[in-house]
């Protein structure tokens, strides 16, 4: 499998490179510059210098060009950033692990977009891709060491069953990680939104904590 990350030089995109990476998942770090792409994935290799990680750097266009690409970039950038790619985008599954929030004096909150969620404007703008929301909720930190284990669930939602499937599996290649399946976009505004309540649980516990369902088995 071969990933792009549009935004991937930030602390999610270039954690969830690494990782992906570290699994033998092909993954290309985008940038909006080629330079700050390649220093990312010059940080990440020296970061790891006994593993192989099948990472390369390019622009966003590049990495619109692979089969599945996630888009890590802040909310405000997500829209303009996947219109200007919807032509390389189209008949791809595009996953969007974007949450829009807002400080509000020490706090996290969640932001609503006139669309209900992201990933339902990321839907909207790419009416030839397959949106998909997951890894809302993995701190960069631990995802991005690969030297911690992880232990996490992975709500995945799509309007697209097959890329629904496509992308659990995706999950699942990374040991400690499950995804789960919580049905389609109309999900999208409660996934995105806990993230914010979480980003309070790990300032008060000074913790990465990430999310685990019970009870499905
Ligand atoms: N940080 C986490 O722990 C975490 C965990 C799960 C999900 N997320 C979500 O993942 C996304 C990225 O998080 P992050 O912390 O990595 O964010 P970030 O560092 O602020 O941004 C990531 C990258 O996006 C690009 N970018 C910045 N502003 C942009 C704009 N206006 N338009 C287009 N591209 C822009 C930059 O790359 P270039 O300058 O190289 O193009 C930047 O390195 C966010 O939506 C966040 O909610 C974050």
């Amino acid at each position: 499998m071969r990933i792009g990350v549009l935004g991937g030089t930030g602390p999610a995109g270039s954690a969830l490179a690494s990782r992906l990476g570290s699994v033998g998942v092909e993954v290309v770090v985008g940038s909006r510059l080629q330079e700050r792409a390649d220093e990312t994935v010059r940080g990440i290799l020296g970061r790891w210098p006994g593993r192989h990680l099948a990472l390369t750097a390019g622009t966003n266009q590049v990495a619109a060009g692979c089969p599945v690409v996630v888009v890590a970039t802040p909310w405000e950038g997500a829209l303009p950033t996947v219109k200007a790619l919807s032509g390389e985008l189209a008949g791809k599954t595009v996953v969007s692990m974007v949450n829009a929030m807002a400080r509000w004096g020490e706090r996290f909150v969640p932001l609503l977009p006139p669309t209900g969620s992201v990933a339902a404007a990321l839907a909207t703008a790419l009416p030839a891709s397959r949106v998909v929301g997951a890894f809302h909720h993995l701190p960069a930190g631990p995802l991005g060491d690969l030297d911690q284990e992880l232990s996490a669930d992975v709500m995945v939602f799509s309007d697209h069953r097959a890329a629904t499937e496509e992308v659990v599996g995706l999950v699942e290649r990374v040991p400690g990680l499950r995804g789960v399946d919580v049905g389609g976009l109309g999900s999208a505004l409660a996934v995105e939104a806990l993230t914010a309540a979480l980003v309070e649980v790990n300032r008060r516990y000074k913790a990465h904590a990430s999310v685990k369902v019970t009870g499905i088995g």
